[in-house]
């Protein structure tokens, strides 16, 4: 069975397709899933933002098949892991969970890089390009904590 890994963010379009394309480059498709949501159903169907396309071309990741998807209370289910960037998607899915076991599966990502700080990868969609690098950054970082600390478990 392949290891299922969910990035959740408010609309999809920009952190989180982010989030599911540098951590799918550091991880043998083989072995995982990983895919990613909003928490709003703004952008549904949507392809990334140009911005986040870009800075993750600049980076060798393609991330243009992506299309937006909303959370649903099944990805509970569905997914073995789930990252959220910030504490708004937190409280936002937290409150979908039925029970302890799905709520302790709600992880925020930047814990990989900083324990225990609940920090948010800030929302550069009203920013500029500039933005979208060091979100970019942030997630690479917490990205190779999450890949290293999976491949140690195969
Ligand atoms: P994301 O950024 O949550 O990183 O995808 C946003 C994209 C769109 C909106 C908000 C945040 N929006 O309000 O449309």
């Amino acid at each position: 069975m392949k290891t299922k890994i969910l990035m959740v963010c408010l609309g999809n379009i920009c952190r989180s397709p982010l989030a599911e394309g540098i951590l799918k480059s550091k991880l043998d498709s083989k072995k995982y899933i990983i895919e990613s949501c909003g928490t709003s159903s703004f952008h549904i169907g949507s392809k990334p933002d140009k911005r986040s396309i870009e800075i993750a071309q600049k980076h060798n990741i393609d991330i243009t098949q992506q299309r937006a998807a909303q959370f649903k209370q099944s990805d509970f289910t569905t997914y073995d892991y789930i990252y959220v960037m910030d504490n708004s998607n937190y409280s936002n899915i937290k409150n979908l969970a039925k029970d302890t076991q799905e709520k302790e599966k709600i992880k925020y990502i930047l814990n990989e890089i900083y324990p225990n700080k609940n920090l948010d990868v800030p929302d550069p969609y009203y920013g500029g390009e500039q933005g979208f690098e060091e979100v970019f950054q942030m997630l690479n970082k917490a990205c190779d904590s999450i890949a290293s600390k999976l491949k140690a478990t195969e």
